[in-house]
């Protein structure tokens, strides 16, 4: 039961609980006029203090789907965070104006923080550079739906596969939580594509190890291509570098182009967050293994699931 719980990190709810959302979002793609007026009369805040097109939109959007109504803040200049109010004030506040808040802010652990303090649930639609748990939701239904079985588990899907990460894998909040969440599953290899300076962190590799899931860290991007299953294009993560000249230098370390494609698997799956920045040429968008435009409507498919399943709506 999902009911009135956040979501805060990858980890808080159970593998069962995510292939729940998964087939119920499946159900959604396929028609959702069985929850048309289920959200009626509920109200959904997005908090957010950093800039967003998807999780936002996509939030407001599966709410609205859903029959209800949104409120909140694009960015915290608007709100009263920007007269000194506290994150703790601020979502005790608009706790009393809503039923659910979606929250994105640059500090690592203020969703955590804000769950501490509303009396409503929060879902944490990124915080820092630490994790994106409804971008994970979105990136394995993804998969799911390009790769697995209708009413399968994810554990079926995501076997021997070969996930590759590359780009920003330091700061990338995305790589963070889809790497957690991978690794509770078994039989699956990870590859991680970075400069040295944008490794993965290590508490992840940690975490690999301790799952028994084997892993590299390599910087070529090409070596990988052949190996790779899915292919997790990230973009260098600006506005997370105290230093505008360290950007410079490593922005364009990968960009994904059709003659990079030529070694790969004929079934890759090609994955973004975005918002891409140059990493992916648009050349590569008409490519059949290009999945990224797709994973930005599942985003909403899967929130849709989500919202209804915090909300307590009754899917039967
Ligand atoms: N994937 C993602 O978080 O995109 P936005 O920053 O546009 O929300």
């Amino acid at each position: 039961m999902l009911k009135g719980r956040s979501l805060v990190e990858p980890g808080d709810f159970t593998l069962e609980e995510m292939d729940g959302l998964f087939n119920l979002a499946e159900k959604i793609e396929e028609d959702s006029s069985f929850l048309r007026e289920s959200c009626r009369g509920k109200v959904l805040a997005t908090l957010f203090f950093e800039p967003s097109t998807r999780t936002r939109l996509s939030f407001e959007a599966a709410m609205l789907r859903l029959g209800g109504s949104c409120l909140g803040f694009a960015e915290p200049g608007s709100s009263s965070a920007a007269k000194g109010e506290s994150l703790a004030d601020t979502v005790r506040t608009v706790a009393c104006y809503a039923d659910l808040i979606v929250m994105r802010n640059p500090k690592e652990g203020a969703a955590l923080l804000a769950s501490r303090y509303a009396d409503v649930p929060v879902i944490n639609a990124g915080d820092g550079g630490h994790h994106h748990p409804t971008q994970t939701l979105t990136d394995l239904l993804t998969i799911k739906r390009l790769r697995g079985k209708r009413k399968e588990g994810l554990r079926s899907t995501v076997q021997g596969l070969t996930v590759g990460f590359c780009g920003d894998l330091k700061f990338g909040r995305t790589v963070h939580s889809l790497a957690k969440t991978l690794a509770r599953y078994e039989n699956l290899n990870m590859v991680f594509i970075s400069p040295g300076e944008l490794k993965v962190p290590e508490y992840i590799t940690t975490l690999l190890e301790q799952q028994n899931i084997p892993y590299r860290e390599i910087t070529g991007f090409e070596d990988a291509m052949p190996i790779l299953d899915v292919l997790y294009m990230t973009r260098v993560q600006r506005e997370r570098f105290f230093n505008e000249e360290d950007y410079i230098r490593l922005k364009d370390t990968y960009v994904l182009s059709p003659d990079k494609l030529e070694r790969a698997k004929k079934d890759l799956i090609i994955l973004h967050p975005l918002p891409r920045v140059n990493e992916i040429a648009i050349e590569v968008d008409t490519d059949p293994r290009a999945a990224y435009f797709k994973q930005a409507k599942y985003g909403m498919y899967i929130r849709m699931a989500l919202i209804s399943g915090i909300l307590g709506v009754d899917h039967a």
